[in-house]
């Protein structure tokens, strides 16, 4: 390529890829697959490391970080960015809308908007390009935190269609419970402190100073006000959800226009109740007048509007007696205490045990056995303690003192220091994390034998035939004869379901083996580096460390769990059982020829697993999928297939595909590869 091409290449892929993005986080509707996107952003990456002159400052490779640093400036609004008159009753808001209806004469449109709980944005548009964005501050100016909202994906850095030349837009930037508890989670295993809640971190994150680091967060937006010089537009619902949505700006699919109070109360019962459903945390609904003329004729106080009020829901919280403070002990030897209650009703749910979280929350609340303490479901399933009613204490209760020894099998508790947690070292020995492991090895994502279940891995263990993953492939039907409800039929099921195990790929076996830090993607990134466990097990910190995204504290707890010789004696016996602890060849994509189709598999066989289909799917670019719907485009059907999946595809119209059609459909693709006749050698 010459030069000239080369440009044209790296502003057609940024183009692509940005296209891309807003389709997948604004629209969620992606049209490519990751794999294939994660395919365009490296060759785009390639391109730019070789060809420096030729970068878009708008490139989507620059979104995710590149080495680039903030230095927080404090800017002044330039409109100031109030806050809202709460209230938590409907009295207060049948009052607020007599108060508007004074103003404006009796019909009055009213549009309901979820209040999401994170923290106040505003953004600035100049031609279509967001170039400034600043946090809400003390309201009269903020920090100007620009780079890191650019990471955001679901912030739009160029609008499309017939967008105002200069306007400013503000929001609410959060996070999804499910990427707070995976961002937890990743914590809680590297370490550190928890995150008390999505808004917090939200907060937090945005001011990082590391782009890098920032654009790691699953961070979301959604944007409800708009605020131009010269307003074209009549209404609040047009301009955000007519004109803002059709520039491509991020905004509430909740939102609905009202009538009157009567219907805004409607939604405010009906959000009550769904809001549970939502991914993200909500804390009640701001209803605002939907004329913008009405708007400007009502004005505002001295510090709040006066066209628009929040309605805050209930915090369902009740009061009880903290009976005693239990202690878990998780499959990594993490230790949570568990607060014993006098049973009590919330929510349509009897609550009898509430999260603790760890000592240090212990000791913030200073919780202490036969105090009355409030309860909250929050968000969240399991319900938490929020506080004490000290006053109803009694005299003479000392504080808590944490265990010091694991409380199921005795050995000192250690806590590294910095570590919210306590944990049990006693990884091998200790009964819960012995069959927490056993569980982690058989689940889905990692050995797959759905035949050993939560129940029936404990019983394994309390038998003594398991107590350590390898000995599953000793197990024999004898050892099961006078077992109560084992028929014949469910002993060969599940001896054949461990027997079938053997061929899943080095990659799961290594995730299913549960080393501390070792996930589904590090344990694909170590397989792929390292190839067999033979060489992952001589590598050390440093060989360790040289892989992208390994770092030390993986690459330690790595290095220690082979340095143990249970560990080396467990592998002895899983390589003897016939276990993949090497990386097939290949695995790496092949063709985009499946691009942009969706496969359901079901049933067996005779040429490959389903794994491996899966597999080869994936490596030519399509997509799988757990169940038939209507985006499925075909149904890989195998012997015995199930018949409910049958019929679903039939009434959907979705194509079924036999084991030779499927290898007909990827026929070429052996060739193109030049690695052998037959698609399926690809696979092995
Ligand atoms: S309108 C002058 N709409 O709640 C109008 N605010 O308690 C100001 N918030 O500062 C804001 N969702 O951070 C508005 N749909 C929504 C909102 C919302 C969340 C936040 C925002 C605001 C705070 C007021």
């Amino acid at each position: 390529m010459d030069a000239e091409e080369i440009r044209k290449k790296i502003s057609a892929l940024t183009q692509t890829l940005k296209d891309h993005n807003y389709r997948y986080y604004v629209l969620a509707e992606p049209v490519i697959s990751d794999l294939e996107f994660d395919r365009m952003l490296k060759e785009l990456e390639y391109l730019e490391k070789e060809y420096p002159q030729y970068v878009l400052p708008d490139s989507p490779t620059r979104t995710v970080g590149g080495g680039l640093t903030n230095e927080f400036v404090s800017v002044p609004h330039r409109r100031r960015m109030l806050s809202l008159g709460n209230t938590y009753n409907e009295e207060e808001l049948r009052d607020f809308d007599e108060r508007v209806r004074k103003v404006t004469g009796d019909a009055v449109e009213y549009v309901c908007e979820l209040k999401i709980d994170g923290l106040a944005i505003s953004l600035f548009y100049e031609n279509g390009q967001l170039v400034q964005a600043v946090t809400r501050g003390d309201g009269v100016s903020g920090d100007d935190v620009t780079m890191n909202v650019k990471t955001i994906r679901s912030v739009t850095p160029q609008l499309h269609g017939d967008y105002l030349p200069s306007f400013e837009i503000r929001g609410e930037i959060f996070m999804h419970r499910k990427g707070f508890e995976k961002l937890n989670a990743e914590r809680i295993s590297n370490g550190d402190t928890p995150y008390a809640n999505p808004r917090n971190v939200a907060a937090g994150s945005l001011k990082i100073k590391d782009v890098a680091e920032v654009a790691r967060r699953p961070l979301d937006i959604t944007l409800y006000h708009l605020l131009v010089d010269e307003m074209p537009f009549d209404t609040h619902f047009d301009a955000i959800q007519k004109h803002a949505r059709s520039w491509g700006l991020k905004v509430a699919d909740s939102t609905r226009l009202c009538r009157n109070v009567e219907e805004v109360l409607a939604y405010l019962h009906e959000w009550d109740k769904k809001r549970h459903d939502l991914s993200f945390d909500t804390d009640g609904v701001v209803i605002k007048v939907n004329s913008l003329r009405m708007q400007e004729e009502l004005g505002f106080t001295a510090k709040v509007p006066r066209w628009a009020i929040a309605y805050k829901f209930q915090t369902e919280s009740a009061l009880t007696t903290l009976l005693g403070i239990s202690y878990q002990v998780g499959r990594t030897g993490a230790i949570t205490p568990v607060a014993e209650l006098k049973p009590v009703f919330l929510l349509g749910t009897t609550v009898k045990r509430a999260s603790l979280y760890n000592a240090d929350e212990i000791e913030r609340l200073d919780v202490r056995p036969g105090d009355m303490v409030f309860i909250e479901k929050g968000g969240e399933i399991i319900p938490k303690v929020t506080g004490v009613d000290f006053s109803k204490r009694e005299p003479g209760t000392e504080p808590v003192r944490y265990i010091s020894h694991c409380p199921e099998c005795g050995t000192e508790l250690v806590r590294h220091e910095d570590e919210a947690l306590h944990y049990c070292p006693n990884e091998d020995g200790c009964p819960p994390q012995v069959v927490g492991k056993i569980e982690h090895f058989v689940a889905r994502k990692a050995m797959d034998i759905s035949s050993i279940g939560s129940q029936m891995a404990t019983k394994l263990y309390e038998a003594g035939l398991v107590r350590k993953v390898s000995d599953l492939y000793k197990l024999q039907a004898s050892d099961f004869t006078d077992w109560p409800g084992m028929g014949e039929k469910s002993i060969q099921n599940l001896l054949s379901g461990v027997e079938q195990s053997r061929e899943i790929p080095f990659e799961r076996v290594l995730f299913a083996l549960g080393i501390r830090h070792v996930g589904e993607t590090v344990a694909k990134k170590l397989a792929g580096a390292f190839r067999n466990v033979e060489a992952l097990e001589k590598a050390g910190v440093e060989e360790l460390t040289a892989v992208p995204e390994i770092g030390t504290v993986i690459a330690e707890s790595v290095v220690d769990w082979f340095a143990r010789p249970a560990h080396r004696q467990m592998l002895e016996e899983l390589k003897q059982a016939g276990l993949q602890l090497e990386k097939a060849a290949g695995g790496e994509p092949v063709s985009s020829k499946l691009q942009g189709l969706t496969f359901v598999i079901s049933g067996v066989f005779s040429r490959f697993s389903r794994d491996e289909a899966k597999d080869l799917i994936e490596r030519n670019g399509g997509k799988c999928a757990g169940s038939v719907s209507s985006k499925t485009n075909y149904l890989l059907a195998g012997e015995g297939m199930g018949p409910a999946k049958l019929q679903k595809a039939e009434d959907l119209g979705v194509k079924l595909l036999s084991e030779e059609d499927f290898l007909a459909m990827l026929g070429d693709t052996a060739s193109e590869s030049g690695k052998a006749e037959a698609s399926q050698t690809l696979l092995f």
